[in-house]
């Protein structure tokens, strides 16, 4: 089967063998009839890229299901199947009112994989209103919880991505949210221009959003019809020191503080200033708008963007002496 409908990047590479699970039942018989080293676990497609067809068996993680789980007083506690498209779960969140998620308004990908990555956008992360998921241990086929410390949330960054890499199949996760005293993050630059372009004077959550979706819309590319993953690589960081020298060089190069020692440039304006933005080779490109996506133009292989990374890296490298860790998933 191709796999080219189930990666954002619309690679067309094939699998030996392609499941869709519905239940979390129906998910364990699976596990309990294979081991766990023979399948591969797809969830949205939206942070990996496919270099070459996959010989294990594709399971399709298609849990539905969206409901409230606590009404308490001025929050709320919402819990969403792992199968669930992620934006679709945020726009369920804003028709009932429920804030904390509109910062994060149509990233690609499904609420199970949202938090090996602890997906983030306009100064909001999924661990700022993560309660806890439950997760299937492929090993023992016991149903595990994780609350938000279990989870060691960093940029980019979870357990699931690190020392239970493999280990867990999540298949739900529970927020918790705001019913009316909203907390909006609008200090992301042009979430401001935004709202202050249409004249809204007193945003609420769906201002918020609307913002985001426009931002977002100018800038990256939709993956129905330019096939990307979003953030190639991640912003990198560097130590003071180094930013002190490159800054040296060059005077405008941005950056935001992590601690005392380090700062996090952003990617995106390293691979501008290399020259490379709008690169193309054949099908394979750096998206002329946001240089940190890169693009399939429609029937670039996972190789040739793989070829491509490789040269954004060196070129960067070469300029600033900055390494660029890929964000997404190579397979
Ligand atoms: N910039 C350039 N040229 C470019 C791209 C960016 O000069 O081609 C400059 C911008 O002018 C700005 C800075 O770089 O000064 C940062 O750019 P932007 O605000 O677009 O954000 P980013 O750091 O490139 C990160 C996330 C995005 C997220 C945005 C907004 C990572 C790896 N990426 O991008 O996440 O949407 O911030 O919060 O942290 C994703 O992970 O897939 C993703 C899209």
């Amino acid at each position: 089967k191709s796999l080219k409908e189930y990666n954002t990047f619309g690679i067309d590479v094939k699998a030996r063998k392609f499941i869709s699970v519905e239940t979390v039942e129906e998910l364990k018989e699976l596990l309990k009839n294979s081991y766990a080293s023979e399948l591969f676990v797809l969830g949205g497609g939206s942070n990996m890229l496919l270099t070459g067809d996959i010989e294990k068996t594709v399971v399709h993680i298609n849990l539905e299901g969206i409901r409230i789980k606590e009404d308490l007083e001025d929050e709320v506690l919402v819990e969403a199947m792992a199968g669930e498209n992620w934006h679709q779960f945020v726009l369920f969140c804003l028709d009932h009112g429920f804030g904390g998620l509109e910062n994060l308004s149509l990233i690609p990908g499904n609420v199970g994989t949202a938090p090996i990555q602890n997906i983030g956008a306009y100064g909001v992360e999924i661990k700022d209103t993560f309660e806890e998921c439950t997760a299937l241990d492929v090993q023992t086929l016991e149903l595990k919880k994780f609350s938000l410390e279990d989870c060691r949330f960093g940029y980019r960054d979870s357990i699931f991505k690190n020392s239970e890499k493999g280990r867990y199949i999540i298949t739900q996760v529970t927020f918790r949210l705001t019913k009316n005293r909203h907390l909006l993050h609008t200090d992301y630059g042009s979430i401001g221009e935004y709202l202050a372009e249409e004249g809204i004077e007193n945003p609420g959550i769906r201002d918020v959003s609307n913002a985001v979706i426009s931002i977002r819309r100018s800038k990256l590319p939709d993956p129905k019809k330019i096939g990307n993953s979003g953030s190639f690589f991640k912003n990198p960081v560097i130590s003071n020191q180094q930013i002190t020298e490159l800054q040296e060089i060059y005077p405008e190069m941005p950056f935001y503080k992590v601690d005392e020692e380090h700062v996090k440039v952003p990617a995106g304006w390293l691979i501008d200033r290399a020259g490379l933005k709008g690169y193309r080779e054949g099908d394979a490109g750096v998206h002329t708008k946001q240089a940190l996506v890169l693009v399939n133009y429609g029937n670039a292989t996972g190789q040739e963007i793989l070829r491509l990374s490789e040269k954004v890296q060196e070129r960067v490298y070469d300029l600033f002496k900055v390494k660029l860790q890929p964000e997404v998933n190579i397979f």
